[in-house]
């Protein structure tokens, strides 16, 4: 079965987007880029969280108004690019909760292996938000989802800022019931898994090791 993905293509999303794409960009204004670009994704994300409404007290009047309900937020980072979407997020959902999988890629198999995984307790009582700024070949985006499935969440989300078709295929096929959220799909890997033509090697960027 293939991936629901939802392109965001508001202007805002985009300038910012190329503005990450470009080589010049140094790393302290590529996180500054990625935090803002996190909060409008996440307005996207989002949007379908259960509203209730709550009797309140304005200056003026009584009044009821909407308030969240219901279904709490778990945002999950996959290590380390992950982090760079997590601020972005945290600030407009300040009351989420967090967790952290610890995945790299073997340099020879591009196969994900698994070194760290912490997840909050009730993270299957949460709608979950897996963050990865990079789906390139998929193999750790299903890692990360199987492992959040196995803490056993069932509703699940997964946020990239760009996506190859090969990883939205692969994640597609592992877990179809995961919708996807990018801003742009490119348009292939190349031999060293890497998106093209992509933005780089997303967390050497965030942290500048490279
Ligand atoms: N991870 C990255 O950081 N960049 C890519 O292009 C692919 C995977």
């Amino acid at each position: 079965m293939s991936a629901r993905v939802t392109v965001i293509d508001h202007p805002l999303v985009q300038h910012k987007l190329t503005n990450l794409r470009r080589r010049e960009t140094p790393d302290w204004d590529f996180r500054r880029y990625l935090r803002e670009l996190a909060m409008l994704i996440a307005y996207e994300v989002l949007r379908d969280l259960p509203i209730e409404m709550v009797e309140i007290q304005t200056p003026l009047t009584r009044m009821m108004a909407p308030s969240l309900a219901g279904r709490r937020v778990c945002f999950v980072s996959v290590l380390r690019a992950g982090n760079g979407l997590l601020d972005g997020m945290l600030e407009v959902l300040p009351t989420a909760r967090v967790g952290h999988i610890g995945l790299y890629r073997d340099p020879e198999t591009l196969a994900a292996v698994e070194y760290y995984s912490k997840l909050p307790e009730d993270v299957s009582e949460r709608e979950v938000i897996v963050l990865d700024p990079m789906l390139a070949t998929g193999h750790s985006s299903v890692a990360a989802v199987s492992r959040v499935k196995d803490a056993g969440a069932t509703s699940i989300k997964y946020v990239c800022v760009l996506a190859a078709p090969e990883g939205i295929k692969t994640l597609g096929e592992g877990h179809p019931d995961v919708p996807i959220f990018t801003c742009s799909i490119d348009s292939h890997l190349n031999d060293h898994g890497y998106i093209m033509p992509g933005l780089g090697d997303a967390g050497d960027r965030i942290f500048g090791t490279k």
